[in-house]
């Protein structure tokens, strides 16, 4: 394969819930969920029964039909968000194309040079050529010069850098709820709330990336429902469909006329595999018990993962919301995150960076009590073994 990766030297082969078995049969604690994907664990019984189902009637009719599962899943998600409309594809990046199309076709249509994307600086919005330029990392965009034009970055949660960037020019702002390649950063309640404050005074659209913070990930279906701030347009992909590749854009019909019949298109999007799956996995994250155990289960993670850092002197307060946690490394370890993953991984528990000084945290969502305390007792136990380790 092309060297973009670089994969551990393990190699799971089977999962069951929050445990996965590589090729030794040697089992782990997964904390990572695929990157917070697997949002209902490895193999859930629902899950396996929808995919088998639909794999034994229908597989793809592409776009110039519809087909049940998708109008399902499309009903599923309107019903339960802001949303009236849909448009499906397959991965957070390609709802995040869709979204700054859509932005760029309704903001020229409105008045001529009303296309400036405003985002923030840290945010992540994907790996295509459109969302490296919008997302606010140089190094997901380095070397790929000429990026997409009239883009413009803000800090992020800096309310009087947003003020002076949102002017009648943005035809979109684009924010996630929770940074999370950036370091699991959650944006500030006064944050969001000015910049819906903004982008309707200068007819900008603001755009939720809810690729990593949604489906349930946080508590609530979608993060922006705890925020007391409705987007115009939300994306997401991840767990939507629990491990089968699917993104999906959400917006207002009024603004869905931005693209009509031709505009935008994907041959695998809406495929009746993936948003079979997808309905399964949107009616269990609708459940209250559910819900219940993510507030639970961050609660128990966090307490664990404060009292281990400061243990050994390896990070600090744990931040996040729901079960998307981050633990910004202490001065004396900062650049090691890497190393500590790879050491959890030696020690049977799988964890996640997010960047070169954080540690992140995204299990499934139905993670087990027990399953959270035997990770971070694998954990506790690299930790204290790298803390102890000549040079330390
Ligand atoms: C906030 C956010 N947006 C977009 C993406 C891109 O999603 P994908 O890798 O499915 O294209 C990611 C992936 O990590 C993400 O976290």
């Amino acid at each position: 394969m092309v060297p973009s990766y670089r994969p551990a030297a393990r190699i799971p082969v089977r999962g069951a819930g929050s445990r996965w078995w590589d090729q030794d049969g040697v089992e782990v604690i997964d904390f990572a969920a695929g990157i917070a994907v697997n949002a209902l664990g490895h193999a859930h019984p629902r899950l396996v029964e929808a995919l088998a189902q639909q794999a034994g009637r229908l597989w793809h009719v592409a776009n110039l039909l519809t087909n049940e599962p998708a109008l399902r899943l499309a009903s599923l998600l309107t019903t339960h968000t802001f949303a009236e409309r849909v448009f499906f594809c397959n991965s957070g990046g390609e709802a995040n194309e869709a979204a700054f199309k859509l932005a760029r076709r309704w903001g020229n249509a409105r008045a001529t040079g009303k296309n400036r994307i405003v985002s923030c600086l840290g945010s992540f919005h994907g790996r295509t050529l459109f969302t490296v330029s919008v997302g606010g990392q140089a190094k997901y965009s380095a070397g790929f010069e000429p990026l997409v034009a009239n883009i413009l970055h803000v800090p992020f949660n800096d309310v009087h850098a947003l003020e002076a960037a949102l002017t009648p020019e943005v035809c979109a702002f684009v924010v996630e709820p929770v940074q999370g390649e950036g370091g699991v950063t959650p944006a500030s309640q006064e944050f969001l709330q000015r910049a819906a404050a903004l982008c309707r005074q200068h007819e900008a659209l603001l755009i939720f990336d809810e690729v990593q913070s949604g489906n349930g990930r946080t508590g609530t279906l979608y993060a922006y429902e705890q925020l007391g701030v409705v987007p115009d347009v939300l994306t997401t992909g991840k767990g939507l469909a629990g491990g089968f590749p699917i993104g999906a854009m959400l917006t207002t019909t009024a603004l869905s006329k931005a693209l009509p019949v031709g505009a935008h298109g994907s041959t695998f999007g809406g495929n009746p595999l993936a948003c079979a799956v997808g309905e399964a996995v949107v009616s269990e994250l609708l459940s209250p018990a559910l819900r219940q155990n993510v507030h639970a289960r961050a609660k128990q993670l966090r307490t664990g993962l404060d009292e281990i850092g400061s243990r050994h002197g390896m990070w600090g307060a744990t931040r996040g919301l729901g079960l998307l946690l981050g633990a910004p490394l202490s001065s004396r370890w900062v650049g090691e995150s890497g190393a500590i993953v790879a050491a959890a991984l030696a020690d049977n528990v799988s964890i996640l960076q997010a960047g070169v000084d954080v540690l992140r945290f995204a299990p499934a969502l139905n993670i087990k009590e027990e399953d959270v305390a035997e990770g971070l007792t694998r954990l506790a136990a690299a930790c204290g073994r790298m803390s102890r380790s000549p040079g330390r």
